[in-house]
C-alpha cells in the first residue's frame, strides 16, 4: 500500500474512533480529516514536483523556445526549421490528431538530425533527452542481428505498447532508419496508422522520429545546382525538395524504407530535409562549441576549424563532407 494511502486509512479510523467516543467532536474530526486528505492531495502534487511522471508539470510545449532555438542554435537549416515548428506546432494544438506524429528527417552526414530531435525534445519534455517518456533507438546498436528480428520485432512493439499505454505523449526516435530492416519498420506501421486505438491504446498523441541519410545525396545535388545557377541558399524551397526525396528514399534498394508500407500508405507526415552545410555554417558551429565550453568565441580559431574540414565537390569545395561532426575533437587541438 502506498504512504498516501495510509495515511487517509488512518485519518478515517480517527474519525471513526472519535464519533464513537464524543459524537459532539465528530464535526470537528471530519473537517480535520477533509483538510488532511486536501493536504494529502498536494502532498501527492509535491511528489509530482519531484519525480517525473506524465502530467503537464513535465510535459508541456514550448513554441517560443522552439522557435528560438531553431533560429540561434541551428545553422543553415531554413527548411527543415520551418517544417519542424508547423509540424509540432500544429500537432501539439491539435487536441483529437487523427495518428500520430510522423517526422522523417534526411539529409547528409553532420547537417544536424540528432540535434533537432534533441532541440525538439528539450522543448516539450522538461527532462530533455533524460526523460522516462523519450526512447531512443539506433539500428546498428538495438537490432544488430538479422537472424535476432522475429525477437527484436516482439520486443519493439511491447516497447512502444508498454511505453504508450503509461504516457501517451511518448516520443520514439529511430536513428540509422536506413539500416532498420524492412521487416522490423514494417512491425510499428500499425502504431503510426489512422487507428482510434490498439488493443485498447491510443496512439494518437505519441511522436516517432526517423533518422536517415537517404535521401541525402539527392538533396546535395539539388541545393548544389541552386549553388551553380548563383541563386541564394536560402531560396531553396520545401517542394524543390520534397518529391524527390519520397522518391528518391522509395526507389532506394539499399534504404530500409525500400518497399516498406510507410511511404505509399502515407504514414510519413513530413519529409524534412537537411541540407548540407557550407563553410560559413562550420565556422558557427565552431563558435557554438566554444561558447558551449565556456570559452571566448575567437573567430580566428573558428576559421581555422573551418578551414580544415574537408570540402565536396572537388572542384568547386562548396560543402563539409562530415558537416558538422567533429568539430569539438579540432577544437581541442587548439585549446
Ligand atoms: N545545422 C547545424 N547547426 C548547428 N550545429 C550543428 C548543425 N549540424 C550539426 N551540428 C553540430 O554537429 C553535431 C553533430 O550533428 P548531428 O549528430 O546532429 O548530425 P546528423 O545529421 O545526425 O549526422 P549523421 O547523419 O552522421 O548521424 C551536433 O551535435 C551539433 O553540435
Ligand atoms: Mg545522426
Amino acid at each position: 500500500m502506498r504512504f498516501t494511502n495510509v495515511l487517509l486509512v488512518l485519518i478515517l479510523w480517527s474519525v471513526v474512533i472519535v464519533a464513537a467516543i464524543e459524537p459532539i467532536s465528530t464535526g470537528i474530526a471530519i473537517g480535520m480529516a477533509a483538510a488532511l486528505s486536501g493536504f494529502l492531495a498536494c502532498y501527492q502534487n509535491v511528489l509530482y514536483y519531484f519525480h517525473e511522471c506524465c502530467r503537464e508539470e513535465w510535459i508541456s510545449y514550448n513554441k517560443s523556445g522552439l522557435e528560438i532555438d531553431l533560429k540561434r542554435k541551428l545553422f543553415g537549416q531554413h527548411v527543415a526549421s520551418r517544417v519542424i515548428m508547423k509540424a509540432v506546432t500544429g500537432f501539439i494544438n491539435n487536441k483529437n490528431p487523427k495518428k500520430p506524429l510522423v517526422l522523417s528527417l534526411h539529409g547528409w552526414t553532420g547537417t544536424g538530425k540528432n540535434f533537432v530531435s534533441q532541440l525538439i525534445v528539450e522543448n516539450i519534455y522538461n527532462k530533455g533527452m533524460t526523460s522516462n517518456y523519450v526512447h531512443q533507438f539506433v539500428a546498428t546498436k538495438h537490432f544488430p542481428h538479422l537472424s535476432h528480428i522475429d525477437t527484436y520485432k516482439a520486443e519493439l512493439q511491447q516497447w512502444i505498447k508498454g511505453n504508450v499505454t503509461i504516457c501517451p505523449r511518448s516520443m520514439f526516435i529511430f536513428d540509422e532508419m536506413d539500416k532498420m530492416h524492412a521487416g522490423l519498420i514494417d512491425s510499428i506501421k500499425p502504431y503510426l496508422d489512422y487507428y482510434d486505438n490498439l488493443e485498447g491504446v491510443s496512439y494518437r498523441q505519441a511522436i516517432f522520429i526517423f533518422l536517415s541519410n537517404a535521401g541525402g545525396e539527392k538533396i546535395t545535388r539539388i541545393v548544389l545546382d541552386f549553388w551553380r545557377a548563383g541563386r541564394a541558399r536560402e531560396e531553396v524551397q520545401l517542394k524543390d525538395l520534397e518529391s524527390a526525396l519520397s522518391l528518391d528514399v522509395f526507389n532506394n534498394k539499399q534504404s530500409g524504407f525500400w518497399h516498406t508500407s510507410l511511404i505509399d500508405k502515407n504514414l510519413v507526415d513530413f519529409f524534412v530535409p537537411f541540407l548540407p552545410l557550407e563553410y560559413s555554417h562550420v565556422r558557427m558551429c565552431a563558435l557554438a562549441e566554444m561558447e558551449a565550453r565556456e570559452l571566448t568565441p575567437n573567430v580566428e580559431i573558428a576559421e581555422q576549424v573551418a578551414t580544415e574540414m574537408t570540402y565536396f565537390p572537388k572542384e568547386e569545395k562548396v560543402f563539409s563532407v562530415k558537416g558538422c561532426k567533429t568539430i569539438g575533437s579540432k577544437l581541442d587541438y587548439y585549446i
